[in-house]
């Protein structure tokens, strides 16, 4: 099954993220779906997917803890687009949370953290589905540098589709000015990767993509992509 996947991942890796969609909406059908966190790749690629089909299938996982601008661009994109934005919800409410883990779990072990309002989540949203669509890019993190535009992923028992897997921050952005995408104003304001807001600061200067997610933990991954 893998290394089936990872040929037809080799071979579309390096084509355009519309034709890796094409294909992807061609072999899944409606049994295909879009992860989003609203963030600049995830906008690009529901502009695509809305030219490939006429509702794309979404969905993002509403920690609670997102930021006010995430929840603007949420609104903004389903003003512009049609999709069928699917918004799963972590089991515990944060009081809930709080009642049971104590307060500001984040704080102390946002691996759990990630895992009750993320992870778990992400089983859900995925449960019933025969691949789902990311905006994973590999010049985001050395842990995502061997990605491919196709892969199996055999932690949730799915294919991966990864059409942005080769694209720069600057091509991300040419395609989201180029097609006057809505999105999220914090990447104006030092945010180039955004995530729930007690876990996410503005990098500085020279700083790379992600050292503003986890900032003074060792974690650089929430468990999605793992
Ligand atoms: S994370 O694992 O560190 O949170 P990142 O923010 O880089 O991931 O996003 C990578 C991709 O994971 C996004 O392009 C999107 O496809 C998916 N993703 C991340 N966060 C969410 C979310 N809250 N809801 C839905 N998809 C998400
Ligand atoms: Fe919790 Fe932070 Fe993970 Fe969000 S990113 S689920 S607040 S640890």
């Amino acid at each position: 099954m893998e290394s089936q996947w990872a040929e037809i991942g080799k071979r579309f890796t390096g084509q355009s993220p519309l034709a890796i969609l094409a294909w992807a909406y061609q072999q899944f059908g409606d049994r295909i779906t879009l992860a989003s966190s609203f963030g600049l790749e995830d906008v690009a690629l529901i502009d695509m997917a809305a030219q490939v089909v006429p509702c794309p299938d979404v969905f993002m996982l509403d920690t609670d803890l997102l930021f006010h601008e995430t929840y603007q661009t949420v609104q903004a994109i389903q003003a512009r687009y049609r999709v069928r934005l699917r918004r799963i919800r972590p089991s515990l409410s944060l009081a809930e949370q709080a009642d049971q883990y104590g307060d500001d779990l984040w704080a102390r072990d946002p691996d759990l953290c990630c895992r009750l309002r993320k992870v778990l989540p992400l089983n859900e949203a995925l449960d019933g589905y025969a691949a789902w669509i990311t905006g994973i890019r590999r010049e985001q993190s050395p842990t995502r540098a061997a990605a491919l535009a196709v892969e199996w992923d055999g932690s949730h028992g799915l294919v991966k589709v990864n059409p942005l897997v080769l694209w720069s921050t600057a091509e991300v952005w040419q395609w989201v000015r180029d097609r006057d995408v809505p999105y999220n104003p914090l990447h104006d304001q030092g945010f180039p990767s955004i995530g729930c807001m007690p876990c996410t600061r503005p990098v500085k200067p020279g700083e790379d993509l992600r050292a503003g997610r986890w900032s003074g933990f060792e974690k650089k991954e929430c468990g999605l992509h793992q």
